[in-house]
């Protein structure tokens, strides 16, 4: 969801900076890139060390790097950051902050930032509605900053009140949404399958096709930058998924991606059918390996289950049915046939005939089909841009 996202987190000397290694987890796991600057007083209350293994990058709190005598530079770590948090914030730096104070790394990054910032503050009660505290929050405010109000609580002095620092998850949740923008597929739960299937013959030998997956993993990465919930169900590819945000389920043969599929379709809001399923698989899979001196003529197929049009059948109100149609000949004809023979609500067509389209490519070139009687047919596009497109089609029918 945040994937390739940048965050600063600045953290300073407060005992709530214990929290901060989960939010670091939170972040990374969903795909951030996280840069904490700690002052001097924050490195009393956490480790580099256990902040530097979680975030996958130097921490830093000095202006130079002593043993080789490298600037830290605040002024790209500021243009480098999408966001940038301090938190837990204590009563000195936010104090420091509100006056432009800057002699320390992390103030001198807050003053060169160009991001939104988020302050969390942390301290005991009566430093927090101290009328000096007070102002320097409303300061805060006015130049831009964004407020993560502490919350009522026991705190470190063993008062009661408000003052403890936000928890991880809540912080998260405001980051994500101040990161991801507003798409009606945040949240949404969405199915996509994609890649060949493979169907053993014997152990060392399958029926398969060309598909290389490309359309259906940009379709997937596509829905997961808008924010959905996106499981893929990937057939023998060489592509490897690392998004954080997609559950990746690996599958060989069509029965497999079957079974996978039958599994994950009654909570899939929106199911999109780009895999290449083999339309037949050998009638037996022989144990060992059929050798040349055994004089096989031929291969008995049986024919595999159609998911799509099985999906197609079950599909309930709300639910929305993409396919795909791979055609050489009489391509519209044969696409509106299993838009209407398989309950589709949109079809995306490629045709063989056209260059640089279908299996294997980089690009694809599509004419879209609805259940509604539209069709729009698209240029020659990178299968990244087409993944937009298909996205732009669903979100029309919803
Ligand atoms: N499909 C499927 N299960 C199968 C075969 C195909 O779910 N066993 C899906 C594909 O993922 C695609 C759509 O059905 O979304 C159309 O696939 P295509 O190969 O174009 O058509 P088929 O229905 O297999 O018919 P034909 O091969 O005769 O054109």
């Amino acid at each position: 969801m945040l994937k390739g996202k940048k965050i600063l987190i600045g953290i300073t000397g407060s005992i709530a900076a214990y929290k901060i290694p989960f939010l670091v987890r939170l972040l990374k796991k969903a795909g951030a890139e996280v840069q904490i600057i700690l002052t001097p007083a924050a490195r009393d209350f956490v480790t580099p060390l256990t902040l530097s293994t979680l975030s996958e990058r130097p921490v830093l709190t000095e202006f130079f790097n002593k043993d080789d005598g490298s600037w830290h530079s605040h002024v790209n770590l500021g243009l480098w950051a999408d966001l940038f948090l301090v938190a837990p914030l204590s009563a000195n730096t936010m104090a420091k902050m509100a006056t432009g104070i800057a002699d320390n790394l992390l103030l001198t990054t807050v003053l060169s930032a160009r991001c939104p910032v988020l302050f969390a503050p942390a301290m005991d009660l009566d430093m927090y509605r101290h009328p000096a505290t007070v102002e320097n929050i409303s300061k805060l405010k006015q130049f831009g900053y964004r407020l993560i109000e502490p919350v009522e609580g026991e705190l470190a002095s063993g008062l009661k009140g408000m003052g403890r620092l936000e928890e991880p998850e809540k912080i998260f949740e405001i980051i994500n949404e101040m990161l991801v923008p507003d798409s009606v597929f945040q949240n949404k739960k969405v199915l996509v399958t994609a890649g060949p299937t493979y169907e053993p013959i014997d152990p060392v030998r399958f029926i398969g096709n060309f598909s290389s997956g490309k359309m259906g993993v940009e379709i997937a990465h596509a829905f997961a930058a808008a924010g959905a919930e996106v499981t893929l169900i990937l057939g023998p590819s060489e592509i490897i998924v690392d998004d954080p945000a997609i559950e990746t389920i690996r599958v060989t043969t069509a029965e497999e991606m079957y079974n996978q599929c039958m599994e994950n379709f009654p909570e899939s809001e929106i199911t999109v059918m780009a895999a290449a399923v083999a339309d037949y698989t050998p009638a037996k899979t022989v144990a060992e390996k059929i050798k040349k001196s055994g004089s096989i003529k031929k291969i008995d197929l049986k024919p595999t289950k159609d998911i799509l049009a099985t999906m197609g059948s079950q599909k309930k109100a709300g639910q929305i049915l993409v396919g795909f149609a791979l055609e050489t000949d009489n391509e519209k004809n044969n696409a509106q046939k299993k838009l209407k023979n398989k309950n589709l609500d949109l079809i995306v067509l490629n045709s063989m005939k056209d260059e640089g389209a279908g299996f294997g490519h980089t690009t694809n070139k599509v004419t879209m089909m609805t259940a509604k009687g539209t069709e729009k047919v698209f240029p020659l596009k990178s299968k990244q841009e087409v993944a937009q497109d298909i996205l732009a089609e669903i979100e029309s029918l919803m």
